[in-house]
């Protein structure tokens, strides 16, 4: 059954009064974020699908003309696969199952792949056989980025070299990629990045098939702009002519983040007010988690069908709807001071890891996904 559409969120608030949370995508807006990452970026533009692989998302994306995906698990190259006939999958996690590289490769086709270690760099030739898209992960500078994704993958300069060494030694075809951390506000991570590269691929004396630059394009919250997208592209176009890379070695880019997160609102309800304290059906164990996380600020606005709200506001405490007591958003937002029971309140830009990210811990889920006509998430565009 399709998802059922809506012209803006009032209507979808009258036409359901629904007590139970409702994610609400904006299809259009995601069409002009992929577009202006096609027109933009100086290179191929991959959709990371772990970000938000909701079908509305992925259908959107399609429409707007994204033909490669970023996949993490089987899982996600199956959903890819199964939805469309016309698009490639890249295998971008650094540590995959046998069964799974297995599967990738005889199953679904899978050409690219990512390592960060040479046992499993030996554990995917041994399964996958020669001839793949082998792409090095190199290791970035931290603390630049919300999500340092350094952390855990990437290989350091000299691993790099061995690596892509080895890669061309098992007749298999070369490749480099990173990932400067998502929520990225510094365009100049993305240069620092091309330093690494540059010096690992002189090093190793390998031209690589193509620089996947990875995500981290950073979004907006209702107390931070982030710098434009172009500013982004155009530090990544710099620094691949610093070094010669522009129109000789292609580029990738492969956002989450930066393409889906201002296209969504969580709609939730006040189940019960005590003084300043609202209990919604929706938290931090939910599709909320990334306040915590990622320490997101995302504008929030109430809406009340049975007559208007009040323009004072006070500040309120937002719990969750599960019995434990960390079920709480760590900071308090400003609402309106007669919001009650039976109000709806729309948490704006949470396009992003949130309900990719949900839990039905006590038994609370969202699972009503809807789509709202126009380009415009609401009153809440940053
Ligand atoms: C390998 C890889 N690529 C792309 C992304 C998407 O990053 P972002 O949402 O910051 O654009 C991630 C996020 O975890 C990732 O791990």
């Amino acid at each position: 059954m399709p998802d059922p559409s809506f012209a803006s969120v009032p209507d979808m608030l009258a036409s359901l009064r629904p007590s139970y949370p409702v994610m609400c995508f904006w299809p259009e807006r995601i069409a002009i974020t992929a577009r202006r990452f096609l027109n933009g970026f100086p290179g191929k533009v991959l959709y990371a699908v772990k970000c938000n692989p909701h079908a509305i998302v992925l259908k959107a994306m399609h429409d707007a003309g994204i033909r490669d995906f970023d996949t993490a698990s089987l899982n996600e190259i199956a959903l890819v696969n199964e939805r469309f006939s016309d698009v490639s999958c890249y295998f971008n996690h650094p540590v995959k199952s046998r069964a799974a590289i297995d599967s990738a490769v005889r199953v679904y086709g899978v050409n690219d792949f990512v390592v960060d270690h040479p046992s499993e760099l030996k554990k995917l030739i041994d399964i996958a056989g020669p001839g793949h898209i082998i792409q090095v992960r190199l290791r970035t500078p931290g603390g630049v980025a919300t999500f340092d994704l350094s952390a855990k993958f990437g290989a350091d300069e000299d691993a790099g070299v061995e690596l892509l060494r080895e890669v061309v030694a098992r007749q298999s075809r070369p490749a480099v990629s990173f990932h400067v951390g998502s929520q990225c506000r510094k365009a100049s991570a993305y240069g620092k990045a091309f330093e690494i590269v540059a010096r690992v691929l002189d090093r190793a004396g390998v031209t690589p098939e193509y620089i996947n630059v990875g995500g981290g394009f950073p979004v907006s919250d209702a107390e931070v702009k982030a710098p434009s997208l172009e500013e982004f592209f155009s530090q990544i176009s710099e620094s691949a002519t610093r070094y010669g890379y522009l129109g000789k070695v292609p580029l990738l880019c492969e956002p989450g983040r930066g393409m889906v997160a201002d296209a969504a609102s969580l709609i939730t309800q006040v189940h019960l007010r005590k003084d300043n304290q609202l209990y919604l059906n929706e938290g931090i164990y939910g599709s909320l988690s990334e306040i915590v996380y990622g320490d997101l600020r995302p504008p929030l606005q109430a809406i009340r069908l049975r007559g208007p709200l009040s323009d004072e506001m006070r500040p309120f405490t937002l719990f969750g709807p599960t019995c434990d007591s960390n079920d709480v958003v760590p900071h308090q937002f400003a609402l309106p001071k007669d919001i009650s029971e039976g109000d709806w309140i729309e948490v704006g830009g949470v396009g992003a890891y949130s309900n990719a990210l949900q839990s039905s811990f006590n038994g609370f889920t969202t699972d009503t996904f809807v789509a709202i006509r126009g380009a415009t998430p609401s009153a809440l565009a940053l």
